[in-house]
């Protein structure tokens, strides 16, 4: 038998795998988006040095020596960038079917649903919600080369109230466990922020309101104080770390952005007051408008529950209105699809939903690029201006004319690397 691999052996050939060092990347198409203007530059090249954007644009010369990467009658546009995913669930395995899978086989799921994401366009992911740390232990993996995936930003365990949305109520009293995530108090929510900081988180997400997907709750009432929500928030301030907020009722939305949760997920049923005063205070909607599509069509197959679905058609299509007000006033969005309750890899199935629901093709696209990279507060990200990642991809067609291109997505490149070219397949 061969001698097993140390991890140190396994790390350092996953670094001869990725490009070596000062290794220059010269990608060459037809076309370039540019995100933030809506332009089409043609015949564009983007310099990739060590990962980073060194020079992009037309009529920039492929440097000596560098490594050509040509794709021509293609057009570019950065690496997509989804805010609101959960690589370790899978939207097979709902309801009680959970209980036949042991803990770390979630920590496996994830590392086939980022190799999944990633190949789908999506360089970029935030992981709003799991348990175990298992976020954290594949963004390592990843970021070692020793899986494929996405960036990913973790949240780890998502805090909650007991019994709320983040809670895990469907099982009796005799099993009665506090979950790792839950806070009954300001002081219980500023000690999680510590605790979940302190192991790696790099965003905290809080439950709001109740859920679709939760048991024994009500989908529209709110679950945490103010009190909870601004200590929590106040908390991953000082450390630097952004909030986002689980929260489908108008009055959980509205006491969100009072207390300072920086994004939105879902905004359900945002009245027109809600929307104006996320507006005002800059917060974001993540909005996952294409989910009640999947969860309606799917019914109980994947074990969903029938209160779960009856939930579900109570905000699935105001949901989508809200969206289209949301749009008109013209709040921040970024592209969050909740990935995992749907399946990974079929993320881009949204952008035409906003476009449906009220967005113009490049403000669907805005959204999963200039508009996430600001939600992240990460401007290493979301375009291909000199100093970021060379994270992108390539399609063979107008986006901006048929948004759907984006849901077959033939090449993929990360830091410079080509991750799937799928080109005459
Ligand atoms: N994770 C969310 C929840 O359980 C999913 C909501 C999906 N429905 C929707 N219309 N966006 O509440």
């Amino acid at each position: 038998m061969r001698p097993a691999m140390t991890v140190a052996a396994l790390l350092s050939a996953a670094l001869v795998a990725a490009p070596a060092a000062a290794e220059t990347v010269a990608v060459t198409a037809a076309h370039l988006l540019d995100v933030t203007t809506g332009r089409t530059i043609d015949s564009p090249v983007i310099v990739v040095t060590d990962g980073h954007v060194v020079a992009a644009g037309a009529g920039v010369a492929v440097p000596a020596g560098a490594r050509r990467i040509d794709l021509p009658g293609m057009t570019l546009l950065p690496g997509l960038i989804d805010v609101h995913v959960h690589l370790t669930s899978d939207a097979e395995i709902r309801g009680y079917r959970h209980y036949a899978y042991t803990d770390s086989f979630w920590t496996v799921v994830g590392v086939a649903n980022a190799k999944t994401t990633l190949e789908a366009g999506f360089t970029t992911v935030r992981n709003v919600g799991s348990n175990h740390f298992d976020d954290v232990a594949l963004r390592q993996a990843v970021d070692a080369g020793l899986v494929p995936g996405p960036r990913i930003v973790t949240a780890a365990y998502a805090i909650g109230a007991t019994g709320g949305h983040c809670d895990n109520a469907s099982l009796p009293p005799s099993y009665d466990r506090k979950d790792a995530s839950i806070v009954d108090s300001p002081e219980e929510g500023r000690a999680k922020v510590r605790w979940l900081h302190k192991y790696g988180a790099q965003v905290i997400k809080i439950c709001a309101t109740g859920g679709v997907f939760s048991t024994g709750d009500a989908v529209g009432a709110q679950q945490l104080t103010f009190d909870e929500m601004k200590a929590i928030a106040d908390e991953a301030h000082m450390l630097g770390l952004k909030v986002a907020a689980h929260a489908h009722g108008d009055d959980g939305i509205r006491t969100a952005i009072l207390a300072g949760v920086d994004t939105i997920e879902h905004a359900s049923l945002a009245s027109d007051a809600t929307i104006a005063l996320a507006k005002a205070h800059g917060s974001f909607f993540d909005m996952d408008i294409y989910n009640d599509d999947y969860i309606l069509s799917t019914g109980t197959a994947n074990g969903t529950s029938q209160e779960s679905l009856d939930k579900e058609r109570l905000v699935g299509l105001k949901q989508r209105q809200t969206f289209s007000r949301a749009v008109k006033a013209g709040v921040k969005m970024a592209f969050a699809t909740d990935a995992g309750v749907y399946p990974h890899g079929t993320n881009a199935r949204q952008f035409a939903t906003m476009v449906k629901w009220g967005m113009t093709p490049l403000q669907a696209i805005q959204a999963a690029t200039v508009g996430a990279s600001a939600a992240l507060s990460r401007p290493d990200l979301g375009g291909l201006a000199v100093g970021q990642w060379g994270d992108m991809i390539a399609v063979a067609g107008d986006p901006l004319a048929d948004v759907t291109l984006l849901q077959s997505v033939p090449v993929v490149i990360k830091g410079g690397v080509v991750v799937k070219d799928g080109r005459g397949k």
